[in-house]
């Protein structure tokens, strides 16, 4: 097996995220309805066996960074468990993993331990009754513990903090944010809000750009001075402070798209190959290695997805159809 991973477009697929539950302890209100969402059935999941699998086919194609998303990741059990069996996996760059944080506290030390190397934490309001009018709960304390939790395992880095803003909602706590990626070790992202939530709520009116978020800073700190991008498929604008203290970034997909460059293909909990977040079809991975197929079968399979992965993504154009699935659904 042989031959790297290209689209039909020339892009080259370097990067997968594994959803590995649909389920959170969350609700935030851009994903899930408040009562949650009909979670899969146990038998219905990818084992971590199964997922290691797909990764190891995968790797094989040039597939080289591997992100762990759910739903929230953190509330399957024996996670760093599942780490180890990827890091055994030859030439993986990097596995890194998306929370919301609230598990970090118990597990911050057993995922280092297992080979994590990169994070990022959902965190989008760091007032206590904003953080629960978003997510529906009242876990700002048990984020932020998981932040510091983080800062003793050096071998964890970048700890990235990426925040979805929303227009009259964001604007007041964007320099709170600011401050904190300047006093802590953390890189601040603000993401632009995407129709991607099950109670379609999504307006293109309550998109905050990450121009208008730079605009704020910039009054405040002055002009932002920008890093050069780590690689093409780099989805986040970076910038550090005129002074040298601190990084902040914005993922502009919606003012900025980035489809010209992406990198990336998704694979959902129940084993469903995406080529797009906005995709209308998946490949069903699970029944082939249910039904006993061989490892060709299963590169057969992922190549021909990705064949078809979509040109991008049409936000912006009447054409745009809403994805039936939300992120918890399809992992972030
Ligand atoms: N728009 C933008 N980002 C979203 N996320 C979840 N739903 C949306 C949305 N509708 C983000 C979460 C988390 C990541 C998994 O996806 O906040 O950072
Ligand atoms: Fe859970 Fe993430 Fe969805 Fe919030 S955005 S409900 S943390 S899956």
């Amino acid at each position: 097996m042989d031959g790297q991973l290209v689209d039909s477009y020339g892009r080259h697929i370097k990067s997968m995220r594994v959803s590995i539950t649909d389920r959170c302890n969350f609700r935030c209100r851009y994903c899930m309805p408040a009562e949650g969402l009909p979670w899969l059935p146990r038998d219905e999941i990818l084992t971590y066996e199964e997922l290691a699998r797909i990764v190891r086919i995968a790797a094989l194609m040039g597939v080289d960074q591997i992100r762990l998303t759910g739903g929230e990741p953190l509330v399957r059990r024996d996670v760093p468990e599942f780490i180890r069996m990827l890091t055994a996996i030859p030439d993986l760059r990097s596995i890194s993993l998306t929370t919301n944080g609230t598990r970090l506290p118990q597990l911050a030390g057993p995922l280092a331990a297992a080979g994590l190397t990169r994070i990022n934490v959902s965190l989008d309001s760091l007032v206590p009754h904003k953080f629960f009018q978003i997510t529906r709960r009242n876990a700002l304390e048990a984020v932020l513990a998981g932040l510091a939790a983080l800062e003793a395992y050096p071998s964890i880095h970048p700890i990235k903090i990426n925040a979805v803003a929303m227009k009259n909602f964001t604007e007041d706590e964007v320099l709170d944010f600011a401050a904190l990626a300047r006093r802590k070790p953390y890189i601040v992202r603000w993401i632009e809000f995407m129709p991607l939530d099950a109670d379609q709520i999504w307006r293109k009116e309550d998109i905050l750009s990450g121009g208008e978020i730079r605009a704020i800073i910039e009054a405040e700190y002055g002009p932002l001075v920008p890093i050069a991008e780590a690689g093409a498929s780099e989805t986040a604008r970076r910038y550090r402070f005129a002074d040298g203290i601190g990084e902040v970034g914005f993922i502009n997909p919606v003012s900025e798209p980035f489809c010209a460059t992406c990198d990336r293909i998704r694979l959902t909990a129940e084993g469903g190959l995406r080529t797009c977040l906005f995709s209308q079809t998946e490949t069903d991975l699970r029944t082939l290695l249910r039904g006993g197929a061989d490892d060709h079968a299963i590169e057969a399979a992922i190549r021909g997805a990705v064949l078809q992965k979509e040109l991008k993504h049409y936000i912006n154009d009447k054409r745009f159809v809403r994805s039936t699935r939300s992120m918890s659904m399809i992992g972030g």
